[in-house]
C-alpha cells in the first residue's frame, strides 16, 4: 500500500487513475480546483464514482485546491507525505492554451516558472522519508 498524490484527480484520466490505484490499495490524495473549462458538475461526477468504486473509500482524500496555491500544497504534503507523485491537473487541450496562454503555461507540469513552484519543487526534490519516491506525469507536457 503507497500513499500517492494524485493531481487533477476529477478529471477524466485523473479519475480513472484514483479508481484503478484504490483498487490495487494504494491510499490516493486527490487535489482538483474543479475549474470550468468544462462543466464542473463532471467533475464532481466523476469523484462520486471514484468514492462509490472504491474497495474503502476512505482511502481516498480529495482537496478542492489549486496546484498553484503553495501553502495549500505545503499543508498536504505535511499531512499525507506521500511517497509518489501523478500530476495529471492541466489545462489540457489546445484551446486553453489559445484563450489564456498564462494559464495554460502555469498549470501545465515543468513549464510554469513561479506558478507550479510547489509540486514541481517536490517532484524534482522528491518527498522526505522515502527512498522509493517515484513522479509521473502527463505526456503531453513534458519537453
Ligand atoms: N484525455 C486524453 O485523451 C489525453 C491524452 C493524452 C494526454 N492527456 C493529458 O493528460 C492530462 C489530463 O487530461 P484529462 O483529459 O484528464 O483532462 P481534464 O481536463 O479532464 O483533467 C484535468 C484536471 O485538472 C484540473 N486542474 C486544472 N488546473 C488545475 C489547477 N491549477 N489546480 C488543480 N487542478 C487543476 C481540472 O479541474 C481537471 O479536473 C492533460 O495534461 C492532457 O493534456 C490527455
Amino acid at each position: 500500500m503507497k500513499t500517492i498524490l494524485l493531481t487533477g484527480a476529477a478529471g477524466f484520466i485523473g479519475s480513472n487513475t484514483a479508481s484503478a490505484l484504490l483498487d490495487r490499495g494504494d491510499v490516493v490524495i486527490g487535489v482538483d480546483n474543479l475549474n470550468d473549462y468544462y462543466d464542473p458538475a463532471r467533475k464532481q461526477s466523476n469523484l462520486e464514482e471514484v468514492r462509490a468504486g472504491a474497495p474503502d473509500p476512505s482511502n481516498f482524500v480529495f482537496y478542492e485546491s489549486d496546484i498553484r496555491d503553495e501553502a495549500a500544497m505545503e499543508a498536504i504534503f505535511a499531512e499525507h507525505e506521500p511517497e509518489s507523485i501523478i500530476h495529471l491537473a492541466a489545462m489540457a487541450g489546445v484551446r486553453a492554451s489559445m484563450d489564456d496562454p498564462r494559464l495554460y503555461f502555469d498549470v501545465k507540469p515543468f513549464h510554469g516558472d513561479a506558478a507550479n513552484h510547489n509540486t514541481r519543487r517536490r517532484i524534482e526534490t522528491a518527498p522526505p522519508k522515502s527512498s522509493r519516491a517515484k513522479a509521473c506525469w502527463n505526456s503531453s507536457a513534458v519537453r
